[in-house]
């Protein structure tokens, strides 16, 4: 079974834009964009795009590549404490100049719509999220389409980084899975991830996930994004190879990516109900 995440992205995305409308809010998320990376910008761009498509109001802050950790730490405060934007949305990576960490931190914890703030992650962790990181809750969202099962299964993350590994095997924990986190000092990987029912997969290296590494039947989640000599994106998975050993696969492109998307829309909504009724009903 192929995981259609560009399908289940748009069909959450019409489902927001209907609650949005229903809802009389105006949802406001601000961007912030920290040099010229075309990449970034382009995924930056993407982002103000679904705004518009489900109704929630926009605005792009681009400051230079060469701004300082104070310059971007102002910026931030002062959509902290606009009335008017409901989330702030900091593109990641920063330059190598500015203190990604502080920056993070100084997010307005309501306003943290990436779920990256140390206060979101304990939340997640504790079992009680309110804002949780976009992409591992978009991979959420998918298993529950397609009405994967989790609790009891065998799930291993491969990657502990704080955008997709460590609040991947939160959320798969809090869905009662049994979680393995291998990292770049793991041992016999391979064996681990043969144990897996369900494999995510965030390690960043092109066709590094063989037949030999899965189990028969495996549910496959790919969240590499690694481009060839042509330029062509590939995941970590070597898809054509996996696809008929694994027992449900996303692809790359058209899996995990947009629903990250998806997911930010989903979390600005909920920061935008959150601030004005207190609730996240
Ligand atoms: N860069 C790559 N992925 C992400 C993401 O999910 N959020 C942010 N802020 N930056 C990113």
């Amino acid at each position: 079974m192929i995981l259609d995440g560009k399908a289940v992205s748009e069909k959450r995305l019409e489902i927001l834009k209907e609650k949005i409308e229903e809802s009389r809010l105006y949802p406001r998320l601000a961007t912030i964009i920290v040099g010229e990376d075309p990449g970034s910008k382009l995924y930056v761009r993407m982002k103000h795009r679904a705004c518009e498509r489900v109704g929630i109001g926009s605005v792009g802050i681009e400051l230079p590549e060469d701004a300082s950790t104070e310059r971007v730490l102002e910026t931030v405060t002062r959509l902290n404490n606009d009335p008017e934007i409901d989330g702030i949305l900091v593109q990641l990576p920063l330059p190598s100049g500015v203190d990604t960490t502080r920056v993070i931190n100084a997010v307005a914890p309501g306003k943290d719509v990436d779920g990256f703030h140390p206060c979101n992650l304990g939340r997640l962790l504790a079992g009680t999220p309110v804002f949780a990181p976009c992409t591992p809750q978009g991979i959420m969202t998918i298993l529950d389409e397609y009405k994967i099962p989790i609790a009891g299964k065998r799930a291993v993350v491969v990657g502990r980084s704080i955008d997709v590994g460590r609040p991947m095997a939160a959320l798969l924990l809090n869905a009662d899975a049994t979680v393995t986190i291998c990292h770049s000092k793991t041992r016999n990987l391979e064996d681990e991830m043969r144990n897996a029912d369900i494999l995510v997969s965030a390690i960043g290296k092109l066709k590094f996930v063989g037949t030999d590494m899965i189990k028969a039947g495996a549910t496959v989640i790919d969240v590499g994004i690694n481009y060839d000599e042509q330029g062509k994106l590939h995941g970590d998975v070597d898809f054509e190879a996996v696809r008929d050993r694994a027992g449900a696969i996303t692809p790359v492109p058209g899996g995990v990516g947009p629903m990250t998307i998806a997911t930010l829309m989903e979390n600005t909504f909920l920061a935008a109900k959150l601030r004005t009724c207190g609730t996240v009903r």
